[in-house]
């Protein structure tokens, strides 16, 4: 890695016997770039915040940016900050496919790459750090079989839809193959019927993780399953975006009673008031703002040339697993991984938020972020 910023200030010289020695060593701040993929979806304005903070805070200079979801733009914005000369690129990819020519530049230009929350496939990248997607995908699986009692369901059935994210964003499958592998006995049983018979991922899938996708596709099979009064009774959503499409699908074209489980990944702020009014039912909650830490204490690493391995989550009181199995690049390395645990958040426990200090909760029982 290029030490292009080493520069020592001669700031004021003082007389030690007749030997002149500096006397404060100034080192001009080594420079982080972070690009992240929207400022369209809530979870990646507080990421990039919290990254800068964090970062600044402990005297890097901060280049962030953002790429309005367009992978070509990501390409672009990424070799700007080469040009810039980063130390160290922090990248949430747009699409984990498509970022080639930019790993390649990074490579060449000796910049290591942090892969933050959603994998890169590309072995240019050294680490990666996120959450378990799993273990979120597992959590709101469980979750269905607990609200619903399936385990003792006897001769019930249950009617489930599914909607899940962006097939471009590598953890998309991770989060859907988490639930399904909890439900798939249940609806080979047939206690759980998906009444469209739409269960694969890529029909299941939503671009972008767009709210209005969600909502339109919920609308259709709502129209074309529901409208003769069979009831809905759960919709297996992966995170909070889509989540809320299929809200407002339930609310506007559904006309049976309004008890439709409904699941979530993020804690955005608009789904936590659909939580609190009883309309989505869950969330899995990512603290984003430990996950930046993670970031912090591992990029600090790197650019120390210090050893890296699960020694590093003891730098830090944040629950946190070093994998070294989990996630293959398409080069078919794997990527050394720090993985964060979620949770679970449902109208029962959002005081659990509010002890992060990241949220406060208004007179009106409703949560807004804290700036
Ligand atoms: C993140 C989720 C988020 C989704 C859409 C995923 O990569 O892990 O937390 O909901 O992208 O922004």
């Amino acid at each position: 890695m290029k030490l292009r910023k080493m520069a020592i200030a001669m700031t004021a010289v003082m007389a030690l016997g007749a030997i002149a020695v500096p006397a404060a060593a100034e080192e001009e701040a080594q420079v982080i770039g972070i690009s992240m993929p929207t400022q369209s979806l809530e979870r990646w304005n507080r990421d990039g915040s919290y990254l800068k903070e964090q970062f600044e805070n402990a005297g890097y200079t901060v280049e962030l940016v953002y790429s309005d979801n367009d992978s070509s733009q990501q390409v672009s914005d990424i070799q700007n900050l080469l040009a810039d000369n980063v130390d160290i690129l922090i990248i949430a990819a747009v699409d984990g496919e498509a970022l080639n020519t930019a790993m390649d530049e990074a490579a060449e230009q000796e910049v290591p790459v942090i892969a933050y929350d959603r994998l890169i496939m590309n072995d240019a990248v050294s680490y990666y750090v996120s959450f378990d997607n799993y273990t979120v995908g597992q959590l709101q699986g469980e979750f269905i079989v607990e609200q619903l009692d399936l385990e003792n369901a006897g001769d019930a059935t249950y009617n489930m839809e599914i909607t899940a994210g962006d097939p471009a964003d590598n953890n998309a499958t991770y989060f859907y193959n988490g639930a399904m592998d909890v439900l798939n006995p249940y609806i080979e049983a047939g206690t759980l019927v998906v009444v469209s018979g739409q269960t694969d991922f890529d029909t299941v899938a939503t671009d972008q993780w767009d709210t209005q996708t969600a909502l339109e596709r919920a609308q259709n099979i709502l129209g074309s399953y529901y409208a003769d009064g069979t009831q809905l009774d759960v919709w297996l959503c992966s995170n909070d975006s889509t989540a809320l499409g299929v809200a407002q699908g339930i609310t506007s074209d559904y006309a049976g009673d309004n008890t439709v489980i409904i699941t979530g990944q993020d804690g955005d702020v608009a789904n936590l008031a659909n939580i609190v009014d009883g309309i989505q039912t869950m969330t899995v909650y990512k603290n984003v703002s430990n996950e930046s830490i993670v970031t912090l204490s591992l990029a600090e690493a790197m650019l120390n040339g210090d050893t890296i391995d699960e020694s590093l989550c003891d730098t830090f009181e944040i629950d946190c697993a070093y994998d070294t199995e989990s996630y293959e690049t398409s080069e078919g390395n794997v990527c050394p991984s720090f993985l964060l645990v979620p949770s679970v958040i449902t109208a029962d426990n959002l005081d659990e938020l509010v002890d992060t200090g990241l949220y406060e909760m208004g007179e009106d029982g409703y949560l807004t972020a804290v700036e």
